[in-house]
């Protein structure tokens, strides 16, 4: 049997992890083979729903939970952690703005990001799905100086996957055999669902839909889609973006299945023309525990119309947060190597639980 990792999730009595938790404990993330330490961090008033579900964890008797721990503080529930699954942030509320939407998160992803830089393992892989996502990342990276910014990404997969998934639908193929769709930018109503380079069964998809459909139904279908389930759900998306959580996480770690390309928002070394150091999604395969970008596809100028879009809406957001970024930051984000880290998990500590915790509610010898 593996070493246990540990995964810290914010956000963790909330939808999405609900969700999501069983899925990683089952091993749908981390491989059949991988036992796992679930960090689980909530605010204070919520730690008796948060030890409700560790419950219900508890109570599927999975082979794989080693561990749980509750924290309700991020520098307790980050210590010596292999993965950050953020998800907890603050909703808009009525008659809130984008920009006080940004403020108030911008505010708990500085404070996220000097935890991961102080308690982390050093080769920590973080994940922001609580939006606005690309800017929190951004925000999180650049108050993590130890940590290279190659660590965060934001979560786009959920916009991948409803690409994939609608376009199934469209043209009757099955998703496995539709590839090498493209998100590009923000998750936002601004990105760019790019079908150019797509395939059905190895076709390129572009020879098998009207123009007229993929402009005016299918991009802005995708773009809108968030905001279309929150109509019909009154809540947000929740197991959809669980799954999308576990399937940027598995390629990340395990790798995107051969051809394949998946979409991740990450920082930009300026590939296709897109500004240093916002994070933005792009095209990307992964391979031992690294993620690279895929270069030099085509991008007419009607695509590139609606990527300088999207990078201008996320170049609004960072000027919005400016303050929060640390300018010792900026140069390590601008003079990216992708890839620096080896992918290696590296063991700081031993893998039992950490005996301070308060909230401690299980731990099994594997
Ligand atoms: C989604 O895409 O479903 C969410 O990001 C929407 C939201 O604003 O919560």
């Amino acid at each position: 049997m593996r070493r246990p990792v540990r995964i810290a999730v914010t956000g963790a009595a909330g939808a999405i992890s609900n969700s999501l938790l069983f899925k990683v404990a089952s091993g749908e993330m981390f491989g059949k083979d991988q036992p796992v330490i679930l960090q689980l961090i909530e605010m204070p008033g919520r730690m008796e729903a948060l030890r409700g579900l560790a419950m219900e964890l508890e109570d599927c008797a999975y082979p794989l939970l080693h561990t749980i721990t509750l924290h309700d503080n991020v520098e307790e529930g980050f210590n010596n952690i292999h993965y950050a699954l953020l998800i907890g942030a603050r909703p808009r509320g009525p008659g809130m703005e984008r920009s006080d939407l940004l403020e108030s998160n911008a505010e708990i992803f500085t404070r996220q990001g000097r935890a991961l830089n102080d308690y982390a393992n050093r080769d920590v892989k973080v994940l922001v799905v609580g939006n606005p996502a690309n800017t929190n990342a951004l925000i999180a990276s650049r108050n993590a100086p130890k940590l290279s910014p190659s660590q965060f990404t934001a979560l786009t997969r959920l916009d991948h996957n409803r690409a994939k998934g609608i376009l199934a639908n469209h043209t009757g193929a099955n998703p496995r055999n539709i590839g090498r769709i493209v998100i590009w930018g923000n998750h936002s109503t601004t990105q760019y669902p790019d079908l150019h380079h797509a395939t059905v069964l190895d076709e390129p998809v572009m020879n098998q839909i009207d123009f007229d459909w993929y402009q005016n139904v299918f991009i802005p279908k995708i773009q809108n889609r968030g905001a279309e389930i929150i109509e019909a759900r009154s809540v947000s998306s929740a197991a959809s973006a669980a799954q999308a959580v576990v399937d940027h996480m598995r390629d990340w770690i395990l790798g995107t299945d051969a051809g394949e390309i998946v979409s991740m928002g990450i920082v930009s070394d300026g590939s296709y023309g897109v500004e240093k150091g916002i994070f933005y999604s792009f095209p990307v395969r992964c391979d031992y525990g690294r993620y690279q970008i895929v270069r030099g596809l085509d991008i007419s100028e009607w695509g590139r119309e609606r990527m300088r879009l999207t990078e201008a809406e996320l170049l609004d957001e960072k000027a919005a947060v400016n303050h929060l970024l640390p300018p010792e930051t900026e140069a390590s984000h601008q003079n990216l190597s992708i890839c620096l880290r080896s992918g290696v998990t590296l063991y700081a500590d031993g893998t039992g639980p950490d005996a301070s915790s308060k909230y401690l509610t299980t731990n099994r010898v594997m």
